[in-house]
């Protein structure tokens, strides 16, 4: 063998060049290079949320005040944060729970959860404070009763997906890039979009799109997409816009976000993780406990205050939100992705 062959392991990391795009601004994800590292480009992050817009690879925390003011976080308190994503709520709830508090991250995601992890480890979070766990929330009490800890004094769920799996095209969440039609959370586990509708039986996929997104078309799609081969979220998009030929442009564009939110949903499991979820609380919560959970379309609202209203009748809540609260006009402009958050929040009995 020639010495050329030989690959030198102490030889420095070949140089590389950066990724070159068309015109004044990147488009693509991939090109995002300076967003993709906020810590070097610091000014370039701070224009791009300040144009209303979130950062590539970030995510940007919604109703933080309002999370803050409901869950009450005190120093020493136990936390669980069962949707960890980017870890922004989860910053600052471990800054009003030091000195002597512990918060749990839970998130399914394998591949975003040891970048968060890195993230608040070098904010200066040790294992002493804060543990990330890969886990779905549905194992919320298991997740506690491996850590000896017999109830959270302050759970917070911060449902749906992150702005770093939906803006990745790889994941397969975008309608605006295309990319493989995919849609899991958790990649190691169930089936991609694409599988589902391949298989999916026409009325199966109607009453899937009506149940987890109300789409008032759900029988036409049924019909025109189910057992079909989509291998790319675009090819699925203008599946959808040629289903609907009479349908104007802007509506048509309601319709393939509804098709997205119900396969997404379905392949996720989301409704049976929210609901085990539900039922699991007041047992992972300490007597007085607090929970909040931020809400994205009816079917996840719906499930949340039914369960805390519940729970207030026969007394295992002593106090639930009344009415749900928004973010404000200011964050909505801000940050358009807080526009359909509704936050919910209950307290358990003493
Ligand atoms: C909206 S993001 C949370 C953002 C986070 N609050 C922040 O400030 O960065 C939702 C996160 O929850 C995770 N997730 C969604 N459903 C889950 C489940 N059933 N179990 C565990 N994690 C889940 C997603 O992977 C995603 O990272």
């Amino acid at each position: 063998m020639s010495d050329e062959t030989v690959p030198n392991p102490d030889a420095p990391a070949p140089h590389k060049r950066r990724v070159r795009y068309a015109g004044k601004n990147p488009r693509r994800f991939d090109e995002k290079y300076k967003e993709l590292n906020p810590d070097q480009y610091a000014e370039t992050v701070a224009k791009v949320i300040a144009s209303g817009k979130t950062p590539a690879g970030t995510h940007r925390p919604i109703m933080v005040a309002e999370i803050l003011e409901v869950l009450a976080p005190k120093p020493g308190d136990i936390a669980a944060d069962c949707t960890l994503g980017y870890g922004g709520h989860a910053q600052e709830i471990l800054a009003k729970i030091s000195p002597g508090g512990k918060l749990l991250g839970l998130d399914h995601d394998p591949l975003e959860l040891p970048k968060t992890e890195a993230r608040l480890r070098a904010l200066g979070f040790d294992e002493t404070v804060f543990t990330t766990h890969r886990s779905n929330f549905a194992g919320l009490p298991q997740v506690l009763a491996a850590q000896n800890i017999s109830g959270a004094d302050l759970i917070l769920a911060d449902l749906g997906v992150s702005s770093m799996q939906i803006d990745d095209p790889a994941r397969g969440f975008s309608v605006k890039f295309s990319g493989p039609l995919d849609m899991r959370m958790n990649p190691q586990r169930g089936q991609p979009v694409s599988a589902l509708v391949e298989k999916i039986k026409p009325e199966a996929l109607a009453h899937l799109l009506s149940e987890n997104a109300d789409e008032p078309k759900a029988v036409q799609l049924g019909v025109a997409l189910a057992g079909k081969k989509f291998a790319t979220t675009h090819e699925l998009a203008d599946a959808i816009r040629a289903a609907l030929p009479y349908v104007a442009k802007e509506d048509g564009h309601l319709h393939i976000r509804r098709v997205f939110q119900a396969l997404r949903i379905a392949v996720n499991d989301e409704f049976s993780a929210l609901e085990t979820l539900l039922r699991n609380l007041p047992a992972c919560l300490k007597p007085g406990g607090r929970v909040a959970i931020l809400t994205f379309h009816s079917g996840e609202d719906r499930r949340v205050k039914k369960s805390f209203q519940s729970g207030l009748w026969n007394g295992i809540y002593s106090a639930i939100a009344e009415e749900v609260i928004r973010a404000t006009p200011e964050e909505q402009n801000s940050n358009p992705r807080s526009a359909p958050a509704k936050l919910r929040w209950a307290q358990r009995s003493s």
